[in-house]
C-alpha cells in the first residue's frame, strides 16, 4: 500500500469555515487552503475576517471573506447559496461560531442562556442544515461542528455552552445516520484548552484560573489552533472517508484525566 499524497488534498474543493476570523476557525482555513483548497471565512467582523483571508491566500488558496450572524438562518442560507452560486460546488462546512462566557447557573439569565443556544446550538444547524441541502444534491460532503467534551461531561460555570454542545453532538450523530448512504459524512471536533484570544479571555481570563486549567491537562501544556487544525484536516479529508458520528477529542488527554493516578513509588 502507497500512502496517500495529502499535499493538495483539498485542491478545487470548497469549504466554508464559520468563526473564520479568529482562533481555531482561522487555523483550519488556513490548513484548509495550505492543501489547495478554496475557502469562504464566514464571522460578524469584517476586519478579522480580511486578515484571514490574507493568511489563506499566502498558504496558496483562494479565499473570500463574508459578514454573517450564525444565529441569523436566513442570512446563513444567503451565505452558503453565494458560495455555492460563486464556486459551482461546497465540499466541507465547518460550524466552528462559538459563544461563551462563565457564570454560575443560578446566575444566568433567560436572555444569557438563549444568546449561547442561539450561537452555538441554533446556529451549528443553520449551517449544517443549508450546507446539508448542496451536499445531498452533489452526493458527497463532509461537516465538521466544533464542540467540547464537556458536552458529556459538563462544566460548572457553562451550563449554557455544554447544553449547546451536547446538543451538537446528537444533531451531529443524527444526521450522520440519515445522510451516510448519500455520500455525507459529518463530525466533531472536541479541542481541549486551545490557545486562542476568545477562549482565554472567557474561559482563563487571570493567571491562577490559567494554572488551574494547566493542572488538568496531563500533557501538561495548552494546544494551539495549528494544532487542532491539523485533527480538523484529517476529519475534512478522504483519508476520513468511513469516519461519520464520530467526535474526535484533540484535549492532551485532559478530561480522562479527571481519574487519579496513584504513583506506586510515591511516598
Ligand atoms: C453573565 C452575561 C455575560 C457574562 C453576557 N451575558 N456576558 N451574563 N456573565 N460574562 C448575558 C448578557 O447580560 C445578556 O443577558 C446576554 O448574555 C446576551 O448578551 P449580549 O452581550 O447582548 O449578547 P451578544 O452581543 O449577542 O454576545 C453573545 C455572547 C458574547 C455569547 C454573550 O460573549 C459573544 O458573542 N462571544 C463570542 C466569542 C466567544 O465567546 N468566544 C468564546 C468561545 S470559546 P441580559 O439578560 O442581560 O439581556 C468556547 C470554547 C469552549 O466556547 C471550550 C473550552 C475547553
Amino acid at each position: 500500500m502507497t500512502a496517500p499524497d495529502i499535499r493538495n488534498e483539498f485542491a478545487d474543493r470548497v469549504a466554508v469555515v464559520t468563526g473564520g476570523g479568529s482562533g481555531i476557525g482561522r487555523s483550519i482555513a488556513v490548513r484548509y487552503a495550505a492543501a489547495g483548497g478554496t475557502v469562504a471565512v464566514v464571522g460578524r467582523r469584517e476586519e478579522p475576517l480580511a486578515e484571514t483571508v490574507a493568511l489563506v491566500e499566502s498558504a496558496g488558496g483562494k479565499g473570500l471573506a463574508l459578514t454573517c450572524d450564525v444565529r441569523d438562518a436566513a442570512a446563513v442560507e444567503t451565505v452558503v447559496d453565494g458560495v455555492v452560486d460563486r464556486f459551482g460546488r461546497l465540499d466541507v462546512m465547518v460550524n466552528n461560531a462559538a459563544g461563551n462566557f462563565v457564570v454560575p447557573g443560578e446566575k444566568l439569565s433567560a436572555n444569557g442562556w438563549k444568546a449561547v443556544i442561539d450561537i452555538v446550538l441554533n446556529g451549528s444547524f443553520h449551517g449544517t442544515r443549508v450546507a446539508g441541502k448542496h451536499m445531498l444534491e452533489a452526493g458527497r460532503g463532509a461537516i465538521l461542528n466544533t464542540i467540547a467534551t464537556y458536552a458529556w461531561h459538563g462544566h460548572p460555570g457553562t451550563v449554557h455552552s455544554a447544553a449547546a454542545k451536547a446538543g451538537v453532538v446528537a444533531m451531529t450523530r443524527t444526521l450522520a445516520v440519515e445522510w451516510a448512504a448519500r455520500g455525507v459524512r459529518l463530525n466533531c471536533i472536541a479541542p481541549g484548552p486551545t490557545e486562542t484570544e476568545g477562549a482565554g479571555a472567557a474561559l482563563w481570563p487571570n493567571q491562577q484560573a490559567r494554572d488551574r486549567v494547566l493542572a488538568s491537562v496531563p500533557a501538561a501544556r495548552f494546544t494551539t489552533p495549528d494544532e487542532v487544525a491539523e485533527s480538523a484536516a484529517f476529519l475534512l479529508s478522504d483519508r476520513a472517508a468511513y469516519v461519520t458520528g464520530e467526535v474526535l477529542v484533540v484535549d492532551g488527554g485532559q478530561w480522562l484525566g479527571k481519574a487519579i493516578y496513584t504513583d506506586p513509588d510515591s511516598k
